[in-house]
């Protein structure tokens, strides 16, 4: 799409694919809507699929498969031990990042479960650019702390920052200096910083925290995950690398660090995931863990099917046409809620849109999590599910009180290749005509929260009757449509 010009649009985010499998949607009617979204308690982790007429919550193991993919997943080996699928997808990771080592997992969190296990020890500091949800669970469960060494713009919510990932080389020398190498367990990189709006790193920033870790003898891991988007921003945002072979680049990035891991559900768009090293040290320290938790070490977990899509996955990666899909597409997106006014993180960044709920709700106190309402009110609205990325994301501080999140986010989540322009635009549409209504919509509480990772199967109800209010005006403009 990036080479097609035409005369009147700018930035058409083109589809350079067909689609040739369908899935039939429904919509529900507004009073069904909110019946669903208080049988999930407010929690549209709760929601089932069938009542969801857009599913933004996440692109985890929701990404379009292609036809070379499901071909793929016709042609598996299965054994419990040593099957030819493992070994294709052994070499498609070696081939992708330069990697000589690689151990399978079920998914993105096991490898976290593991590095953390063998590499965190109690009171131990981890330094990253910003946490993701389970990182920082598997971390903590450990004894660790973790420490966000991001730069001033990664939390502006409107910024000129083309790299708000990077991490803040000064604060990464200044606690080293402080704690001293023996108090760090790793240094952690994530690519594509989920909970800031899917941020990119630069390939400049990590090349710096790798010399700087040399030098001083600290492990760098590298999460993966989000490298598809990453990898776009990079190809187009970073002068040095506009030339370079998506492929010379990813091999780049990896030499960057000494672990990598990815969850599958995003990068190779199947489901499963993966521990990648350059040295045997490595994989000896976390080989046996694996059988322990996931799996023999040639399946990890994962069916032989899903190892056959991702391996696929991983050579399709190297498309441009396939990285640029989902960055252009969340572009084309933010401009719709743009043109409607609704405050959203920008530049835009990778895996979905993301709207600035403190933004779009400024009477809701933090406290009473303007983030989830908002996305129950998306719901209530158009049947569009997203997830929150804000303060239910973030468990309890020590003293019982709420961590209220540093940026509150409802993240719309775009999984590559799956919806249409139009779906889009009536996204857009409706949740501008809520940000005209913002006022109507209030806060939630807990009604049952548990104490690790609350977001995903906690319940919430609303503090005032707000829903009712809200559905009352949505009649009143939009009559009997769904
Ligand atoms: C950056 C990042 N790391 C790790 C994970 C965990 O991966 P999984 O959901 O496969 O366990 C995710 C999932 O969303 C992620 O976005």
């Amino acid at each position: 799409m990036s080479k097609i010009k035409l005369s009147h649009y700018k930035d058409l985010p083109i589809e350079m694919h067909k689609v040739r499998t369908v899935q039939k949607l429904t919509l529900l009617p507004i009073d069904e809507r909110v019946k669903a979204i208080e049988g999930a308690g407010f929690n549209s982790f709760l929601l089932r699929n069938k009542d969801v007429f857009l599913d933004m919550l996440t692109d985890s193991g929701t990404n379009a498969m292609s036809d070379l993919q499901i071909a793929a997943m016709m042609r598996p080996d299965d054994a419990y031990s040593g099957s030819e699928t493992f070994y294709r997808l052994e070499k498609s990771v070696q081939d992708f990042f330069g990697t000589k080592f690689f151990l399978p997992t079920h998914q993105g969190r096991a490898c976290e479960n593991i590095i953390a296990q063998v590499y965190v020890k109690p009171g131990q500091i981890t330094p990253m650019n910003y946490h993701f949800t389970t990182t920082k669970a598997h971390i903590s469960a450990r004894g660790g702390i973790v420490d966000e060494i991001y730069s001033e713009e990664a939390i502006n919510i409107n910024s000129e920052c083309n790299f708000k990932g990077d991490i803040d080389m000064g604060k990464l020398k200044a606690l080293v200096a402080k704690e001293g190498v023996e108090k760090i367990s790793f240094v952690r990189i994530e690519l594509g910083t989920n909970l800031i709006g899917g941020q990119p790193i630069s390939l400049k920033n990590m090349k710096e925290i790798k010399k700087f870790c040399v030098e001083k003898g600290l492990m760098v891991v590298m999460d993966v995950s989000l490298l598809a988007d990453n990898l776009y921003f990079i190809k187009t945002k970073e002068k040095e690398y506009q030339n370079m072979e998506i492929g010379a680049i990813v091999r780049e990035i990896a030499k960057c660090g000494d672990i990598l891991y990815f969850s599958a559900r995003k990068l190779g768009c199947a489901r499963g995931g993966g521990i990648a090293m350059f040295e045997e040290k490595y994989f000896m320290h976390m080989r046996d863990l694996v059988p322990f938790y996931e799996g023999f070490i040639t399946y990890g977990g994962m069916s032989t099917r899903e190892m056959e899509a991702i391996a696929v996955g991983l050579e399709e990666t190297l498309d441009f046409e396939m990285i640029n899909q989902g960055p252009e597409f969340i572009a084309a997106f933010g401009k719709e809620l743009q043109s409607f006014g609704v405050p959203i993180v920008t530049p835009v960044g990778g895996l979905g849109c993301h709207i600035d709920a403190r933004a779009f709700l400024d009477h809701v106190p933090s406290g009473e999590y303007p983030a989830a309402s908002l996305i129950a009110a998306i719901y209530i609205t158009c049947g569009c599910r997203g997830m929150e990325r804000g303060t239910v994301s973030e468990d309890r501080n020590p003293d019982g009180t709420d961590h209220i999140a540093s940026v509150e986010l409802v993240r719309l989540a775009l999984p590559r290749r799956v919806f249409t322009l139009s779906q889009i635009k009536f996204a857009a549409d409706r949740i501008g005509w809520l940000y005209k209504n913002r006022k109507l919509i209030g806060g939630l509480e807990f009604t049952e929260e548990p104490k690790v990772l609350r977001f995903f199967v906690g319940r919430l109800a609303p503090k005032t009757p707000w829903t009712e209010k809200l559905v009352k005006k949505f009649k009143e403009d939009f009559g009997d449509s769904l």
